[in-house]
């Protein structure tokens, strides 16, 4: 048996050491290690050897399946070298050639508008708020001053998580959130998106974006609304738009405005964008109800302020020139590419 071991030892190192290829050396591997190669049958037959042999045989066995494996694992590794060393050899990889070009987005026509308009407000002192899109009705509407039976409250306009939970139909409901929160001086924008129960068409959407201001301290007056309002119309829409008032209502405010600017495509001479009004319709502002002050904390005889809201999409729409509202929400790369 140890002849034959030795046998095996001699005629597998020659081979190990004579191949060339490495599917020749796995070969091998099998025929001598593999689980029917030649060392394990030996092994197998240990049973006709003598107690007093057997552990002789049976280191010899292990000292040769060693040295085997440490013969292959050289062998393997100088095939590998070679091999690395033939591909550097051959191939040629021209570090020159342009590369593929990387495809970059754009930043969203809506996020763009957002980012200008909180630009604007940031450079006039303002920090911008957040709140949340599910929103508890108390403050959607009743710290707004907006009473159970107000038609904004209807399920036609509103969409109801539950009886009291809402997703918010209006930024406004941050001015709230912000009013319990800090105490004046109070100067915030807040853009997010608002949801309402509206079908689809060229210019509505269940979900559309907003964004709300508010400003509360001592002495605050409509002339600082005006003529805050005034200064982001002009630098949001060109130095020379022009903004008018229009009394209104909201429940919020007292008084309540609405405002236009002039149609900055046709300075007011009427065009296709302004629907040959000459004015565009920009946003709902008023002065703080006092109600809303003290239903979050703040006394209204030593606080005054003012807030206004306008639609994103509208300012994207008119901007851009984009006429059908869907188009925002469509997310064709061949449309928004074009911003
Ligand atoms: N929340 C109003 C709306 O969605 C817009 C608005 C009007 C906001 C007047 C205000 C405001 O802050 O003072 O129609």
């Amino acid at each position: 048996m140890k002849e034959e071991i030795i046998k095996i030892k001699e005629n597998s190192i020659k081979e190990i050491k004579e191949c060339k290829k490495e599917k020749e050396l796995n070969e091998l591997k099998i025929k001598y290690l593999g689980k029917k190669g030649e060392l394990t049958v030996v092994l197998r037959g240990m049973g006709k050897v003598s107690p007093e042999e057997r552990p002789i045989i049976g280191s010899l066995v292990n000292e040769v399946r060693d040295e085997l494996e440490t013969l292959i694992q050289e062998k393997e590794k100088e095939f590998k070298k070679k091999e690395l060393q033939e591909k550097l050899e051959t191939e040629n990889i021209d570090i020159t050639e342009p590369s593929k070009k990387i495809k970059l987005g754009s930043l969203h026509p809506i996020t763009q508008i957002i980012h200008e308009v909180e630009e604007i407000f940031l450079g006039m002192g303002y920090e911008i708020a957040d709140g949340p899109e599910v929103e508890k009705s108390i403050y959607n509407f009743d710290k707004l001053n907006t009473p159970p039976d107000h038609p904004a409250r209807d399920l036609q306009d509103t969409f109801y998580i539950t009886e009291d939970i809402v997703l918010r139909s209006q930024t406004s409901p941050v001015q709230a959130r912000v009013m319990e929160k800090q105490k004046p001086p109070i100067k915030i924008i807040c853009p997010g998106a608002v949801y309402r129960s509206d079908s689809v068409d060229a210019t509505h959407s269940p979900v559309f974006h907003q964004i709300e201001g508010l400003v509360v301290d001592k002495n605050i007056a409509m002339t600082d609304l005006k003529g805050t309002l005034e200064m982001f119309a002009k630098k949001c829409l060109g130095e020379n738009t022009k903004i008018r008032f229009r009394p209104h209502h909201f429940p919020f405010t007292e008084p309540s405005a609405e405002a236009d600017v002039s149609c900055f495509v046709c300075g007011g001479k009427g065009c296709r964008v302004c629907k040959g009004e000459g004015w565009i319709e920009l946003l709902g502002c008023g002065m703080v109800h006092p109600s809303v002050l003290k239903n979050c904390g703040i006394n209204p005889e030593e606080y005054s302020g003012f807030a206004f809201g306008f639609g994103v999409e509208r300012i994207a729409m008119a901007k851009f020139g984009i006429e059908d509202m869907r188009l925002l929400y469509e997310n064709d790369v061949r449309f928004l590419k074009q911003f």
